[in-house]
């Protein structure tokens, strides 16, 4: 086999076989076929796409690229969820324990961020004494007595995906529906789950801007899942603005605490308790949906919720006290309140510029080497279809500069203040299962 003749034969819009398409995975893995002829073929599949069994092949060629985890030792379905990233994203802090107190085991491996904020992983770091990284057994353990542990990405997990990503992220080949499906699910299926919900943002804010793109990314990610016999259900949910109030990392967190007391942005609480809805159905603590809903519910107001995200901070060295306390978490020096320049209703805030701001302050990363100063941030005062008066504080700049005017102005930038009241725009746009 030459993998000229297999670029070649996806460029003129051939189908590949699952020979076919491992040699390509693992040669490269390897390093015997070059970088050259892989972005080819990376572009040859952007350009003519690839059917679901290819797809599916391919993510299985990307999982036995290298190691795969065992949680053989958690008793259980064990359900993983998947988030394709949005500004603001805290529900991996709030889905994953509310669902442990279900009674479902997660054992959730989680990123570090590059770009606007944090991951999840960072954003736990912001908790003092956290302690991201756990010896197997210990993460088995954890997970056992306390039904979650989450941890950094660590081994050899799907390493042809590492490095395909990094081609595509240079060849303009990141935006391919078959790639991304397989560079997500072969994460997922290489860290062990048996179930999969993926939380599918849409909007300005997210990776795919219009929903007829995600709508496509989710059927795709739940039909590999479906050909692989892993449960996988998608939520596609709206990114148009940044999820709750808070943007940054220490102040993700405590806002995390609040919604697991029951309380927090009704929109951030509405999307956390149906992914976890969908995650408990699957790990069979209930019987369907709406119990689901319903018992979610009774947990995060009875406090068995934030109990749960207790006992796990605990268990990975960090100090509980933050959870009735956030105040102990890392503060920022300075607190500077942006205030509206005209009056009317919110129609939109851009959840990129947000983002991007967030970043400027120190709370994400530009480059892999950075360090995130985990006390900056943004806190947004007003939400879309908000009623605005001149004046009227709309965000909150958490700082460690002295100079903040140009971040103000980015800010006041992200806000769209129109006359008339906006149409809602729901949080959960559809389901495909
Ligand atoms: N996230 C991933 O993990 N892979 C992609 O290709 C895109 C987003």
């Amino acid at each position: 086999m030459r993998m000229v003749d297999l670029i070649q034969h996806k460029r003129d819009g051939g189908r590949l076989t699952r020979e076919q398409i491992y040699y390509a995975v693992q040669g490269f893995t390897r390093g015997d076929i070059p970088d050259y002829q892989m972005s080819a073929f990376a572009m040859a599949v952007f350009f003519r796409g690839m059917d679901e069994e290819e797809i599916a092949d391919l993510t299985m060629a990307m999982v036995n690229s290298g190691d795969v985890v065992s949680l053989a030792g958690i008793t259980g379905i064990k359900v993983d969820k998947h988030s394709t990233g949005g500004v603001g994203d805290k529900t991996s802090l709030i889905v994953v324990p509310l669902v442990a107190a279900a009674g479902v085991p997660v054992a959730k491996m989680s990123g570090r961020g590059l770009g606007h904020t944090g991951g999840t992983v960072d954003k736990l770091e912001s908790i003092r004494g956290f302690r991201i990284e756990l010896p197997n057994d210990r993460f088995v353990r954890n997970v056992n007595e306390n039904k979650m542990a989450l941890v950094g990405q660590s081994g050899n997990l799907a390493p042809a995906d590492k490095k395909l990503y990094a081609l595509r992220d240079v060849t303009a080949t990141v935006n391919s529906i078959p790639l991304i499906a397989s560079s997500i699910m072969s994460k997922k299926i290489a860290s062990g789950a048996d179930a999969i919900v993926l939380d599918v943002k849409v909007g300005s804010g997210a990776f795919m801007k219009s929903y007829e793109d995600a709508k496509a990314l989710a059927s795709t990610m739940v039909s590999i899942g479906k050909s692989l016999k892993r449960r996988t259900i998608a939520v596609l949910s709206d990114m148009s603005e940044p999820l709750g109030t808070e943007v940054g990392n220490a102040n993700e967190v405590a806002e995390a605490i609040e919604v697991l007391r029951g309380g927090g942005d009704t929109r951030l609480r509405e999307i956390c308790l149906t992914l976890a809805a969908y995650m408990t159905v699957a790990g069979g603590a209930y019987g369907n949906y709406d119990e689901a809903r319903r018992a979610l519910d009774e947990l995060l107001h009875s406090g068995r919720a934030v109990e749960t995200f207790r006992k796990f901070v605990e268990a990975q060295g960090g100090d509980p006290a933050i959870v009735d306390d956030p105040g102990l978490l890392p503060q920022a020096a300075v607190h500077v309140s942006v205030r509206a320049e005209r009056e009317g209703f919110v129609q939109s805030i851009d959840a990129e510029t947000v983002g991007v701001t967030a970043m400027l302050l120190g709370a994400g990363r530009a480059t892999k080497e950075d360090s995130i100063d985990y006390s900056v941030g943004i806190s947004l005062r007003k939400k879309v279809g908000d009623p605005v008066k001149f004046g009227d504080v709309i965000a909150v700049i958490h700082s460690n500069r002295e100079q903040n005017q140009d971040i103000a102005e980015r800010l006041i930038g992200a806000y769209t203040i129109v006359s008339d009241k906006p149409e809602p725009v729901p949080v959960v746009h559809s389901v495909i299962e």
